[in-house]
């Protein structure tokens, strides 16, 4: 061999030698189309084994299939609301794409429900039979409806490709659902979420008592930001709310947005209820702000003085509700508290449903970001437990488990970390335990650096998804799933109908 030769055989050598495992490591990145969340990544039981009944092993071998192929397993298509009786409230929905038309007149492009933005509200009382028909007339990549918040059965949850199949334009899908907790919730598209819940395919749900509200004013505040607008129930700047001297005013604030938002006012505020779970004794709140997840509600009340004079509460720099007479002049927008509301430790504690200090299993769920492709393409990315999407781990309990996440963000930036179908308490956060009332959540936020340990009571079977609300990050792979034994999905991600959860 000659001398150059020789150079040019070491040169491609050398180059094969980068680029074949850079190579590969693209090729093992494709997200298979379609894919069965039963197939994704690997299970994680939790540092405890599953019975026989939910056959399988733990670890990394386990794939899903042994799981889900395991004798007498339930689909999740079977894990229904009750399929007959008469609904108490009963809604239709339209789904469409086109323009959102804000109370100021300005347009947007994005989506409506009934041909506004944020969609109808529905009411029910506790125990109603819930029942939600939506047609979808022009959302070209199908849609679908999540009750966020509400543990609903999980054949209702709305995920498209784990839950159900998305809605392709000219079809309809009906949920029924039994509403159980009393509480501020919403709901949403659950597919193409980046795009369809930013763009506003949405709308509240609130659930009261089974009789009475202690309250003489209920009134909602759906923060939503179109295109860079903000807003609340769609409308910019102040939104009035009618009240009486001496009028206790429930105020609803649900967060759709991507990113948590600040919540203040001049007068005293209680702050009533957290993710439709009342917060137990809850104290004046007096110069703080309170920070209201992405995702997430919070139920505040504030007393009209006996003078009337109007109070404003701020949602946010530039969007505020107005409580008072109807036609007062808004006070000034009161200075942003540097103090925030720490739930850790507000409120009084109360007995527990269980005790969350000897779980059945105990997970991880670390968040980080390292380079490597997703799906093919290059770039930094979240990671979960060190894995990308879709290697990702498939959290498995048993029914009737107790189970302990710990999660930990080492990543640098906030996650409003959402889990489906359950409510979490938060038992402690970098290591300082909860002291005031039992704090539940189904949108919590894990900002950069923080280590929360939360737990649950698997008391619904199906399949969860358990992911990042900044729906971007969703969609770049902030995405793992809470697994029952014995359940599994004919749905599938990709496939026919496009399903895209993200
Ligand atoms: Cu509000 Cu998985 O969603
Ligand atoms: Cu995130």
């Amino acid at each position: 061999m000659t001398r150059t030769r020789l150079r040019l055989v070491l040169a491609v050598a050398a180059t094969l030698a980068v680029l074949g495992p850079l190579a590969w490591l693209w090729w093992q990145s494709l997200v298979p189309d379609p894919l069965s969340v039963m197939d994704m990544g690997y299970v994680d039981t939790g540092g405890a084994p599953l019975s026989a009944a939910g056959a399988a092993t733990g670890g990394h071998s386990g794939h899903g299939e042994h799981l889900a192929h395991a004798e007498g397993a339930v689909s999740v298509a079977d894990l229904t609301g009750p399929r007959t009786g008469t609904p108490d409230v009963a809604v239709d929905l339209v789904a469409r794409a086109g323009t959102v038309r804000l109370a100021s007149g300005r347009e947007v492009r994005g989506f409506t429900l009934n041909g506004s933005s944020p969609g109808p509200e529905i009411r029910a009382r506790v125990g109603d039979l819930v029942q939600v028909r939506v047609t979808n007339e022009s959302v070209p990549d199908g849609m679908t409806l999540h009750w966020h918040g509400v543990d609903v059965p999980n054949a209702e949850d709305g995920v498209a490709g784990v839950t159900q199949d998305a809605v392709a334009v000219g079809d309809s899908h009906t949920y029924r659902f039994v509403a159980g907790q009393a509480g501020t919730y919403w709901y949403h598209s659950h597919q193409v979420s980046h795009e369809q819940v930013v763009g506003g395919l949405l709308g509240p749900l609130v659930v009261l008592p089974r009789r009475g509200v202690a309250q003489d004013v209920d009134a909602l505040a759906v923060a939503h930001t179109y295109r860079g607008t903000r807003t609340l129930n769609g409308r910019e700047g102040e939104v009035p709310v009618e009240a009486l001297p001496g009028d206790r005013v429930r105020l609803r604030v649900v967060n759709t947005d991507n990113a948590a938002v600040r919540v203040w006012s001049d007068a005293p505020y209680r702050v009533l209820a957290v993710d439709g779970y009342d917060l137990h004794r809850p104290g004046e709140v007096d110069g703080k702000s309170l920070s209201v997840t992405a995702g997430a509600r919070a139920d505040l009340e504030v007393v009209l003085p006996g003078s009337g004079e109007p109070i404003r509460v701020q949602v946010g720099g530039s969007t505020a509700l107005v409580v008072g007479a109807p036609a007062a002049p808004p006070p000034p927008v009161p200075d942003q508290p540097a103090d925030t509301l720490d739930l850790l430790s507000y409120g009084e504690p109360a007995a527990l449903p269980f005790d969350p200090t000897h779980p059945d299993r105990r997970f991880d769920y670390d968040i980080d970001r390292r380079p490597g492709f997703l799906d093919g393409r290059p770039g930094v990315w979240w990671t979960i437990n060190g894995h990308l999407y879709p290697d990702v781990p498939m959290f498995a309990v048993e029914e009737g488990d107790v189970a302990v996440f710990r999660i930990r963000n080492r990543s640098g930036e906030s996650h409003p970390m959402h889990l489906h179908g359950h409510h979490a308490l938060v038992v402690s956060r970098d290591g300082v335990a909860a002291t005031g009332s039992p704090w539940w959540v189904d949108s919590l936020d894990v900002l950069p650096g923080e280590s929360y340990q939360i737990a649950f009571r698997a008391d619904n079977p199906g399949i969860w998804m358990d992911h990042c609300h900044q729906l971007e990050h969703a969609r770049d792979g902030m995405v793992a799933h809470l697994m029952y034994a014995g359940v599994t999905t004919p749905y599938v991600l990709g496939g026919p109908e496009d399903n895209t959860p993200e």
